[in-house]
């Protein structure tokens, strides 16, 4: 099947500051010089925040990392992980149809995909909830019929089961994933024949389910609050958080504290294998909970994402301030001067819906833009709807001297060459 983008697709992307700056952490795992080796996990938290990958959340990654758009474009078009076009706003779900799915009745699966669903894959469903595919082996095969849903699996499917799946989730529910059957992981389904003892001391469900179970966002859209950001790879194995919004302290707090280095760090990305080597060194003492985050110095001092990327990449003050304790409306105009408004889409970060929000808010030159102190800047992201975080994460303050100055920054030289969409 060709992999293109989807021909409809939104003027802008933004991570949210909780996942700019979990996104800015990333790219601090990697060597000097190998900044785009984060490239997977950037496109994955930006799929995991829009429910798909749109073009200018792939372009955005591109400049944050230093890489020419269709490097960006290859990856994401070559891993069927990544959905291109908008899909489901409750799942999007993933038939395998291998072999052995395909043997163990696949097709039924896919029969009630297009009665329920949609007759076509990646088309949305009436009420806008699902969409479907059919995937290659997704290595689960000893469990088949199997289907992928968010970030999990559900094996030993039946058509009905997967029909009241579908009625589950659509009612808000989210059923526990893996084996459908009774059956606790792949063992014979007649039980186990050997390692018995196994069979004690195990928790309720398999590993897998039980880390899907704990974490708990299996459909959800994540916006980085959900669970403190961990660096454990930033030294000596500490682990650093961004500051937590009132909402994601209370979150945090009415959460029931997880085993850390197993619920916390995979949710934040970071693999089973560095969560246990985390934990071993550092046990949950150092994973400060998100309630007692300290203001981060989290993110990357040392990144230093190469070329164009730098403008908008330079985040340590924008780290800080992503979450200001206070802020204050700049002064505003009620229409611009006489000479016209600037064209504030010189400015990276604003789109013709940005400009259109801008200007209802009262500002319309370069030169005011310039001046917002930083309780301003808070003051406008918390006014961006839809877009909140974009003043901080674009450093439009140090754009917008440049243009108000007569300067051009290198994004408005390549907006005037018609190289921005
Ligand atoms: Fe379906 Fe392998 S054939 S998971």
């Amino acid at each position: 099947m060709l992999r293109r983008l989807s021909k409809e697709q939104p003027d802008s992307f933004a991570f949210t500051p909780d996942n700019q700056a979990w996104a800015e952490a990333q790219i601090t795992k990697y060597p000097e010089g190998r900044q785009a080796s984060a490239i997977i996990p950037l496109l994955w938290r930006a799929q995991e925040q829009e429910g798909w990958l749109t073009r200018p959340a792939i372009e955005g990654i591109c400049e944050m990392l230093g890489l020419a758009y269709i490097r960006g474009l290859e990856v994401a078009s070559f891993y069927f992980m990544f959905q291109l076009s908008p899909v489901g706003s409750v799942a999007h779900i993933q038939i395998c149809g291998t072999l052995s799915c395909m043997i163990c009745g696949a097709e039924d699966l896919i029969a009630v995909c297009r009665e329920k669903i949609a007759d076509k894959p990646h088309a949305i469903s009436a009420d806008g909830k699902f969409s479907w595919e059919e995937v290659e082996c997704l290595g689960a095969c000893t469990n088949a019929p199997m289907a992928q849903i968010g970030k999990d699996y559900y094996e030993d499917m039946t058509a009905e089961g997967l029909s009241k799946l579908l009625d589950d989730m659509a009612a808000g529910n989210v059923p526990t994933p893996g084996p459908q059957n009774g059956r606790y992981s792949c063992e014979p389904l007649s039980g186990l024949t050997s390692l018995k003892e196994y069979d004690s001391g195990k928790t309720q469900y398999n590993a897998s389910v039980q880390l899907a179970s704990d974490i708990g966002d299996t459909i959800k859209r994540i916006d980085g609050t959900e669970v403190p950001l961990l660096a454990p790879w930033q030294g000596k194995g500490s682990a650093k958080s961004v500051p937590a919004k009132p909402a994601a302290k209370a979150k945090a707090k009415a959460a029931e504290p997880k085993p850390a280095a197993k619920t916390k760090a995979d949710a934040t990305g970071v693999t089973k294998q560095e969560a246990k080597a985390s934990s071993k060194a550092k046990p949950v003492a150092k994973a400060a909970p998100a309630d007692k985050a300290k203001p981060a110095k989290a993110t990357p001092a040392k990144a230093k994402p190469a070329t164009r990327a730098k403008a908008a990449a330079k985040p340590a003050k924008a780290e800080v301030s992503a979450a200001p304790s206070a802020a204050k409306k700049p002064r505003t105009m009620k229409a611009p001067r006489k000479s016209g408004a600037d064209d504030l889409k010189m400015i990276k970060g604003v789109g013709p819906k940005m400009e259109n929000l801008l200007h209802s808010l009262g500002f319309f030159h370069f030169d005011q833009v310039s001046k917002w102190s930083d309780e301003e800047v808070a003051w406008v992201d918390q006014n961006l709807e839809g877009f909140k975080g974009r003043a901080v994460r674009d450093n439009w303050v140090e754009q917008a001297k440049v243009l108000a100055s007569g300067g051009e920054t290198e994004f408005a030289s390549r907006v005037k060459k018609g190289g921005v969409y």
